[in-house]
């Protein structure tokens, strides 16, 4: 590819903005790792998101979150995926602009509804008005994603492909 990586791409945005789908193949194109912060926790603890959310309740997590994040932005640069509540402290902005560079992965809220719907993994949205839930975090989250360095957003039937290229020439 000949395109040399000097910070880590750190991938927020939306439960369903495709962080993980998109980023697996951006760390391919570009030849680094891929690491996805919910996963760290999860090993770590060896259990899932909505155990942790249930046992040890969300603040809980997002001090694991931070801590992940925080070690995996001292390693060599990687694309790392977070999860969609990460970027909402000031703590972790400011440690992603100052070692990395942040990527908002965006799209429409009905498009990240239909990626969502009858999942089972997200906490968050687990109750009967999880549309809702989600419409209300696309209202409060999208101006802290806005902050992000590099804005990407996806269409409606996009290929992963044609979002990773969109990615890379953003850089
Ligand atoms: C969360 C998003 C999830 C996960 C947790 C909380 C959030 O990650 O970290 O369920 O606050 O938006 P994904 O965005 O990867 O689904």
């Amino acid at each position: 590819m000949g395109f040399h990586l000097q910070k880590t791409l750190v991938l927020v945005g939306l439960m369903g903005a495709g962080k993980t789908a998109i980023g697996t193949i951006l760390a391919q194109e570009l030849g680094v790792p891929f690491v996805d912060s919910d996963d760290e926790i999860v090993k770590a603890a060896n259990m899932s998101i909505a155990e942790i959310f249930e046992r040890d309740g969300e603040a809980f997590f997002r001090e694991k979150e931070t801590l992940v994040i925080e070690r995996l932005l001292t390693g060599r640069p990687m694309v790392l995926s977070t999860g969609g509540g990460a970027f909402m402290q000031a703590r972790n902005q400011q440690m992603i602009a100052e070692r990395g560079v942040a990527v908002w992965l965006n799209a429409d809220l009905e498009i990240l509804w239909e990626r969502v719907k009858g999942k089972t993994t997200r906490p968050l949205l687990m109750g009967k008005d999880a549309k809702q839930v989600l419409a209300g975090l696309y209202e409060t989250r999208n101006p802290e994603y806005a902050k992000a360095l590099v804005h990407v957003e996806s269409q409606r039937n996009q290929s992963k492909g044609v979002m990773v290229e969109r990615v890379i020439k953003a850089l």
